[in-house]
C-alpha cells in the first residue's frame, strides 16, 4: 500500500468519506472502541453499511458506567464488540508482586503494558489496519502532529505492515459532540460528570473547564508521559 498517495487522497476528506474510501481498499480493518469519538465512527460505519469489526480493550479496571456503555453500544447498533482481556499469567504476576495500585508509585507503563498493549498487539497481529478515534486537539504535547493515515511501527499486522487510520484527526471536540447530540449517538454518562477523556477508573479524574481533555488521565505523571503505549511508534509520509 502506498501511504503517500493514500494520504493525499484522504487529506481533504471528511470522516465519513474517509471510511467509505478505506473499507473497500483495505481488507481486514479493525475499529478500536472506548470513547465518544469511537462511537461516532461506529455510527458512521454502520450507517454506511460497512459492518465494522469492533474491539475494546477490557483492562479489568474500567468504570461500571463504561462496562454498561459498551453493552449499550452493542445493542444500539446490533453489533458484536470483541472484548479483549489481558494475558492471565502476566497479570497474576503483576498483582502478586505489586498489588493493584503500583502505577501510583512506579508509573503506568507496566500495568498498561499488560492490560492494554499486549492484548492490542495480539489482536492487531491478525489484522492489516486499525482505526482509532484520536484527534489532534486532544493534546498539544502528544497528538498535535497526528495524521489521517499513518504506518504503525509499534505493532505488526497480519502481513507485517500495519496501517493506522485516524479519521477524526482534524475534528474538534465541538464537532464530535454536535454529531453525537444531533444524531442521538449513545455516550458514556461520565461525560456529564466532568470527564472529557475516560480511561481506567483509578487513572482518570474529571478536569476543570480551562484544562486540556487529557489532563485528568494519569494526572500524577508529567504532561508528555500521558500516552499508554497504544499510540507510539509511527512513521508518517512526507507531505
Ligand atoms: S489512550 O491513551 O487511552 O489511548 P484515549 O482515551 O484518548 O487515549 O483514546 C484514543 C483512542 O485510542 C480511542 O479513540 C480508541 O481508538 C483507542 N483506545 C483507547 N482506549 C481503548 C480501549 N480501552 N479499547 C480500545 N481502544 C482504545
Ligand atoms: Fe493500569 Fe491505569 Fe493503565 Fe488502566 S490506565 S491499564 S489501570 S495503569
Amino acid at each position: 500500500m502506498n501511504i503517500e498517495s493514500l494520504q493525499k487522497e484522504l487529506n481533504n476528506k471528511q470522516p465519513r468519506e474517509i471510511l467509505s474510501v478505506i473499507y473497500p481498499k483495505v481488507k481486514n480493518i479493525t475499529l478500536s472502541f472506548s470513547g465518544a469519538e469511537d462511537v461516532v465512527l461506529i455510527d458512521m460505519a454502520c450507517k454506511l453499511g460497512l459492518e465494522p469489526n469492533v474491539f475494546t480493550l477490557d483492562t479489568g479496571r474500567l468504570h461500571p458506567e463504561t462496562y454498561r456503555f459498551i453493552q449499550t453500544v452493542m445493542e444500539h447498533y446490533n453489533i458484536k464488540i470483541s472484548i479483549l482481556t489481558p494475558e492471565h499469567k502476566a497479570l497474576q504476576k503483576l498483582t502478586d508482586e505489586k498489588g493493584l495500585f503500583s502505577f501510583y508509585q512506579d508509573g503506568h507503563k507496566e500495568c498498561c503494558g499488560i492490560r492494554k498493549v499486549e492484548p492490542l498487539k495480539r489482536h492487531l497481529s491478525t489484522h492489516s489496519a486499525w482505526i482509532t478515534g484520536q484527534r489532534r486537539d486532544q493534546s498539544k504535547s502528544t497528538r498535535d502532529s497526528l495524521e489521517i493515515v499513518e504506518l504503525d511501527t509499534s505493532f505488526t499486522g497480519v502481513e507485517d505492515e500495519l496501517l493506522k487510520f485516524n479519521p477524526l484527526c482534524h475534528w474538534s471536540s465541538e464537532q464530535v459532540w454536535a454529531y453525537i447530540r444531533a444524531l442521538d449517538v449513545p455516550f458514556n454518562p461520565l461525560h456529564n460528570q466532568g470527564y472529557p477523556s475516560i480511561g481506567c477508573e483509578p487513572c482518570t479524574r474529571p478536569v476543570l473547564p480551562h484544562q486540556e481533555a487529557r489532563e485528568g488521565r494519569w494526572w500524577w505523571e508529567s504532561e508528555n508521559n500521558k500516552e499508554c503505549g497504544l499510540h507510539s511508534g509511527l512513521s508518517k509520509p512526507d507531505n
